[in-house]
């Protein structure tokens, strides 16, 4: 059982200390499946035995929920093999798009927030649902300019969320991005997400490039405000996996191992009844 668990993602680079535990002791791991689903040889061995020993958790890159384009259904076929073969039960993806008339962009863009694009990501969740005979988890991302839009993100979030069935991956540090970038209140929106269909959550660093903008980098060790907002969250939400997103610009693993004792003590003070009473 993950919940109330931390874990990060698995990279090449974190090879050796995942398979000997020294110093980095997630209780779980996530990847792209995008990267490993084609995987053979060597790093296909090293990854079989990496799951064996931890718990995966698979979060996507292509799926691209707000392309007009058809689905991918060569990659969606190949995507169900992958999550049957590693038991991978937490299937997430972006609340974005990433590919347009069939050229990938490379990006995750935002969607418009409008009830075309709600209608239209609705049936597309719920396709891929049926396919791969599970729930999937949506991720509210990051943006920098809002697009055509007619509604407020929450609604778009929850619209798409209630309506297609699926879940939330609630990642705390994008709200917080996109709180500063845009001008909102962090607390008043997360309060108005559908909070009772939260599945994961993902914390990360970001990086303040100007005095009014900051930069969703992960390259960053996670500020105060942003644990805060975190504490904040869980104290609204039930138990549920936590990942500490880290793609750049690695510290010492004693470090990213700190990140994570700090998100599984407010998880447990939250999510543990007595936990908090002992401290
Ligand atoms: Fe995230």
């Amino acid at each position: 059982m993950l919940n109330g668990k931390t874990g990060i993602g698995f990279r090449k680079d974190f090879e050796e200390d995942f398979l000997t535990g020294t110093i980095l002791k997630p209780y779980f791991i996530e990847v792209a499946p995008e990267n490993w689903i084609d995987m053979g040889g060597y790093w296909k061995k090293i990854f079989d035995k990496v799951t064996e020993r931890y718990p995966l958790t698979c979060h996507g890159l292509s799926l691209s929920l707000g392309s007009p384009d058809e689905l991918d259904w060569d990659f969606l076929k190949k995507l169900k093999v992958f999550l049957k073969q590693y038991k991978v039960q937490l299937y997430s993806e972006h609340l974005s798009y990433a590919k347009c008339d069939n050229a990938h962009l490379y990006d995750l863009l935002p969607i418009p927030f409008r009830e075309d694009a709600v209608k239209h990501i609705i049936e597309r969740i719920k396709t891929v649902q049926d396919f791969l005979e599970q729930k999937i988890a949506i991720e509210n991302v990051s943006y920098y300019t809002p697009v055509a839009a007619e509604m407020e993100e929450y609604t778009f979030i929850s619209e798409i969320v209630n309506g297609a069935d699926c879940r939330l991956l609630l990642d705390v540090n994008n709200v917080y991005v996109n709180s500063f970038n845009h001008k909102y209140d962090a607390h008043d929106f997360i309060k108005r997400l559908p909070l009772d269909k939260v599945a994961y959550m993902h914390m990360a660093g970001h990086l303040q490039v100007e005095e009014d903008l900051i930069i969703d980098t992960h390259a960053e060790n996670i500020i105060d405000p942003v644990f805060d907002l975190f504490d904040y969250t869980i104290q609204l939400v039930k138990p549920v996996p936590v990942l500490l997103e880290r793609d750049y610009n690695f510290p010492e693993f004693e470090q990213l191992q700190g990140e994570l004792n700090r998100l599984q003590k407010i998880c447990n003070n939250a999510w543990i009844p007595q936990h908090a009473a002992a401290n």
